[in-house]
């Protein structure tokens, strides 16, 4: 069994990533952290109960983090997500937040690799406050995981929210620095560029989300709007490879449960750019080894689309 903790900024392609964590039988989902990013902290807190209330898995703990960036301005992708980080489509008994731990999500990253020592993945799909705050409190944190796997940062100055930075990165420069600089784990990078060349066909997603069951009902909610814009010529120049959806966080959290979603990765040593004029928040990769890093992390290059259909169907069923 995998035990598996989510760091979220629950949007669309959070909701699915933690919807496919929920019905993969080889994954424990030990606890779920949340993270200020695609919208606001509240929004994300209620975003996230709101789909383990639909899953019917509100017994899995979840933790309010950080409510902005370290340094830098907070800032969403409303636009994409909608306001409210779900498409703007909201419910009516949504699930108050009462729910929520008294523990802190940096503190609840650090109890579970404390008590399962080795054996903690850990899938960080929004801005890497919340991972940076809990290297802070204890430096011997990243040791004590099995992996971590990041959907963020960019491989070939492609940006999606400035020139050359991708949102996840942009969003907090300075954690995303702390966190290749400090996690000395296995770490796997689902960045821009990748998500970009491994779209879901529009036909997968049309017959993905015309299933007759509530989950895909919910999907089909939540999806309607960023699935628009999506398929916009605006959003389909980001598309490299075909055209289709990109489901930018389920990649990140494919990888972490299956170890044969990626065909092929490279491993290299990366920072963040912390001072550019354009380039401030860009992923480095120090393929000449020039910065002199003992640790390099994989970068997914390649992946088993059919193996992604699947688990996204399983995931509505
Ligand atoms: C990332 O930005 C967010 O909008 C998505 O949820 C994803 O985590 C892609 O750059």
């Amino acid at each position: 069994m995998k035990k598996i903790v989510l760091d979220v900024d629950t949007g669309v392609d959070d909701a699915q990533a933690i919807m496919i964590a929920l019905s993969s039988p080889n994954v424990e989902i030990l606890g779920i952290t949340c993270c200020h990013g695609n919208t606001p902290l509240d929004n994300v807190l209620k975003n996230t109960l709101r789909v383990l209330k639909v899953c019917n898995r509100l017994d899995i703990p979840v933790y309010k983090g950080a409510s902005r960036p370290i340094l830098v301005k907070k800032r969403n992708a409303g636009d994409y997500h909608g306001k409210d980080g779900l498409g703007d489509v909201p419910e009516s008994d949504a699930t108050g937040l009462e729910l929520l731990q008294k523990k802190k999500a940096p503190n609840a990253m650090i109890k579970y690799a404390q008590q399962n020592p080795g054996e903690v993945i850990l899938v960080a799909t929004g801005p890497l406050t919340n991972l940076a705050v809990a290297v802070q409190l204890d430096p011997s944190f990243p040791k004590k995981l099995k992996a971590l796997y990041i959907m963020g940062g960019n491989t070939d100055s492609r940006g999606n929210t400035t020139a050359c930075g991708e949102f996840n990165f942009v969003a907090d420069p300075e954690a995303a620095y702390i966190v290749l600089d400090r996690y000395n784990c296995p770490t796997y990078i689902a960045a821009w560029e990748f998500s970009c060349r491994s779209s879901l066909p529009w036909s997968f997603c049309d017959e993905w989300l015309a299933q007759k069951t509530a989950k895909a009902e919910f999907m089909r909610k939540i999806s309607t709007l960023s699935m628009k814009k999506a398929r916009s010529p605006e959003y389909q120049k980001e598309i490299t490879a075909g055209k289709g959806f990109n489901p930018c966080d389920v990649f990140a959290l494919a990888a972490a449960v299956d170890d044969g979603f990626i065909t092929e990765s490279e491993e290299v040593a990366v920072t963040v750019e912390l001072n550019g004029t354009h380039t401030r928040g860009m992923m480095v990769l120090d393929y000449m080894e020039l910065l002199k890093k003992d640790h390099k992390v994989f970068i997914m290059k390649t992946m088993d689309l059919e193996k992604l259909k699947k688990m996204l169907m399983k995931a509505v069923m």
